[in-house]
């Protein structure tokens, strides 16, 4: 595994599945109510230019099961917000934290930071991608359907940082991804290029819903309006009216189809109540994993 978790690339798929063994482990001594306080003394800083309710509760959290403490770090409260340039900022809190987990606009941002600090940087969600996130959802994946392997997840939706962090993960690991985007809203064409160049998995990019949605086995959605995006919400909900996770949909999957979503969900957009609220769905399971997952990131990288 590299110093940081700023993307997939560069990592292997070994180290997909150490993480999710150390998650695995982590989860089973935290429900046998095991301590484990392997990052005891050791602090995360967590700096957040977005909102966030589970990357913020789940690194903190787990922060502190693992016996350290974190540190919300609102830019808008610190030097950063008044202009403290990143490299003297990595630099700096280099000297007092272990680590440092960043939420923020720019995908640069999270790179420069990285290059600077001398402790591990993890991307806790840019508006290119959102790694975390994918790591819990396929650990999900593999505990409710024994592999990610050959698994055919559709992500029907914005071809946003969710989307981009999901074909990622298919340059390295061999499930099938299918995705239906609006004209106009299909993900980073550069890491689609190169998931496919590269690609463990398949990727497929579709147009119509039913395309993507036709024989999968777990259907992904996410908001239609991204942080940042907000000028954009009028015009948004109507380019991606047919873009609902809604039971229409889920009868073109497989029988079996798992529902899933990084969350917060618009119910009535992106998806519709019954669905996200009905028994294929694992959101609120998925989003527990986020704090296993990303403890065994911390107990990893620091
Ligand atoms: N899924 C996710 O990252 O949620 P938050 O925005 O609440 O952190
Ligand atoms: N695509 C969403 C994900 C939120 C977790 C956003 O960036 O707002």
């Amino acid at each position: 595994m590299k110093k940081d978790l700023l993307s997939f690339a560069g990592m292997n798929p070994e180290d997909f599945e150490d993480i999710w063994l150390r998650a695995a482990r982590l989860k089973k001594m935290l429900k046998e109510g095991k301590e484990h306080a392997s990052l005891k003394g050791k602090t995360l800083g967590m700096i957040f230019d977005k909102s966030s309710t589970r990357t913020r509760i789940s690194f903190e959290v787990g922060m502190y099961q693992l016996g350290g403490i974190a540190l919300f770090l609102n830019s808008r409260d610190t030097q950063i917000g008044r202009g403290e340039t990143l490299a003297d900022s990595a630099r700096m809190m280099s000297r007092y934290l272990n680590g440092i987990m960043i939420r923020t606009f720019a995908q640069e941002s999270v790179e420069v930071l990285a290059s600077y600090a001398t402790i591990p940087v993890i991307n806790g969600l840019t508006d290119l991608l959102h790694p975390c996130q994918i790591l819990a959802d396929l650990f999900t994946i593999k505990e409710k359907k024994g592999t990610y392997e050959g698994v055919r997840v559709a992500y029907i939706g914005d071809g946003n940082n969710v989307a981009n962090s999901w074909i990622e993960a298919a340059a390295h690991l061999s499930f099938e991804l299918t995705l239906a985007c609006p004209e106009g809203y299909d993900p980073d064409q550069r890491i689609l290029e190169e998931s496919r160049r590269c690609g463990k998995g398949s990727v497929r990019l579709y147009r119509d819903p039913r395309d993507a949605a036709k024989d999968a086995d777990v259907l992904y959605t996410d908001v239609w309006t991204s942080m940042g995006q907000e000028a954009e919400l009028k015009e948004r909900k109507e380019i991606f009216r047919d873009y609902q996770i809604n039971a229409d949909l889920l009868g073109v999957a497989n029988k079996d189809a798992m529902v899933m979503h990084c969350l917060p969900a618009h119910r009535g957009e992106e998806i519709s109540a019954d669905v996200i609220d009905g028994p294929q769905s694992v959101v609120i399971d998925e989003a527990e994993n986020r704090l296993h997952v990303q403890k065994a990131v911390l107990e990893i990288l620091l």
